[in-house]
């Protein structure tokens, strides 16, 4: 099957010699090609080119005139799977709390795990099935998505079951991260160690041998897990073929991003708390810095120095975080406008971040994250727009008109 995308205004962030990810003045550096036209065949991107150059045979022709066509975006951070919303603390974070004095009440997390507990597997299903569909509707072709709101051996294989039905079922490519460090259950309250030792001497095991997770996170940050905790249950992950991709540094100097690229993490988010020795860290690794401009809006929380990262060298990422305590939404293109006006980054570089760089940090940039020959075709054409920057300009409003996925209209 040949489908052609032709009279398309503007072809995004092509690539004839694809790379891993974007750094620096890099990111910036986005090509494009002006009157094009795009080739799939089957799943795959099979060839694109200008108007003026010869237009290929196809099975079915998409006229895109006035209309651009781009990457779909990648959100490397998810947390999708949860029963039941939590307005309630929202109102508590308008009149005055903090997001740490929410969690020391039982709010947050917590709250969020007394409901996983109730749910079922169809339940939960059903519910991110709906965001994803709904997430897939404003562009995003690949998602992570973590567990760790079951903070029990049971519930957190039942978060991860789930995921993986999601990933057999779904035309989005997704990516599963143990999370089982994301908050110290209320039945281990004072008794943190023994938590880590469950998830060190049970937890891990289970989830390697049911193969249920890619990767494995920690909450590293004050008032929740040590650099101490991080370390032991980086180690033993990693013993399990669990890459790590790990929370680090939203609400402290906490270390966790020095303790991430210790065990090479495939990526470090949040990052708020960013200063130079952090940054010098990420210079000599491999670590994506991703950020979650999304969760420090939503929680009103000062923002990650991305100006600064991205001048020292460092690339950088950004992820949506969908999670019902800090950012209930995964719409992509509010994180790109949110790019573009709180960290200051050129549109170039907001879209090189949610796409190539982002595809990095859930390890599909082989196959994801540009318009390059031998991808997997998940691009979407948007509706009529004046010019790429318009995306991010134009914020509040749903620019993507067809998604296609794996060569498929969806
Ligand atoms: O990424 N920071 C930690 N975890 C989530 C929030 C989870 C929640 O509040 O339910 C985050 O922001
Ligand atoms: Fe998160």
């Amino acid at each position: 099957m040949r489908l052609l995308i032709k009279n398309i205004k503007e072809l995004i962030q092509v690539e004839s010699a694809p790379v891993a990810y974007k750094a620096g003045k890099e990111m910036r550096n986005m090509h494009t090609v002006k009157h094009a036209w795009l080739l799939i065949q089957d799943d795959k991107i099979a060839d694109f080119g200008g108007m003026n150059s010869p237009l290929p045979a196809a099975d079915q022709t998409i006229d895109a005139t006035g209309k651009m066509v781009f990457p779909c975006f990648c959100d490397s951070h998810t947390h999708i799977i949860y029963k039941g919303s939590r307005e309630i603390e929202y109102i508590d974070k308008i009149r005055g709390l903090s997001y740490e004095e929410i969690a020391k009440r039982g709010g947050g997390i917590l709250n969020t795990a007394l409901r996983m507990h109730e749910a079922t597997e169809e339940e939960l299903y059903r519910d991110a099935w709906l965001r994803l569909e709904e997430m897939k509707a404003h562009g995003t072709g690949a998602v992570e998505i973590k567990s760790g709101y079951g903070l029990s051996t049971e519930d957190e294989l039942k978060m991860l079951r789930v995921i993986k039905q999601l990933k057999a079922d779904s035309a989005l490519t997704v990516k599963a991260n143990f999370l089982g460090a994301h908050a110290v259950p209320a039945n281990y309250k004072g008794r943190q160690s023994e938590y880590v030792d469950l998830i060190v001497n049970e937890m891990i095991p289970k989830v390697a041998e049911e193969k249920l997770a890619d990767f494995i996170d920690v909450f590293c940050d004050r008032g929740f897990f040590t650099v101490d905790d991080t370390d032991r249950i980086l180690e033993a992950g990693t013993r399990y073929g669990l890459i790590p991709k790990i929370h680090a540094n939203e609400l402290d100097y906490s270390g966790g991003i020095q303790i991430g690229v210790k065990h090479h993490a495939l990526s470090v988010d949040h990052l708020e708390c960013t200063g130079d020795a952090e940054i010098e860290a990420l210079l000599h690794s491999r670590t994506m810095p991703t950020l979650l401009p999304g969760a420090a809006f939503f929680i009103n929380m000062p923002y990650a120095p991305a100006r600064k990262m991205i001048n020292a060298g460092l690339p950088v990422a950004m992820a949506s975080d969908f999670n019902p305590g800090t950012c209930p939404s995964g719409n992509m293109q509010l994180i790109l406008s949110m790019g573009c006006i709180k960290f200051r980054m050129l549109p170039e570089e907001a879209i090189t971040a949610t796409t190539i760089n982002t595809a990095y940090a859930m390890n599909v940039s082989d196959s994801l994250g540009s318009i390059a020959k031998g991808k997997t075709a998940n691009v979407f054409i948007t509706k009529p727009i004046p010019t790429y920057e318009y995306m991010p300009y134009s914020f509040g409003d749903n620019k993507v008109e067809t998604v296609i996925l794996n060569g498929k209209i969806q």
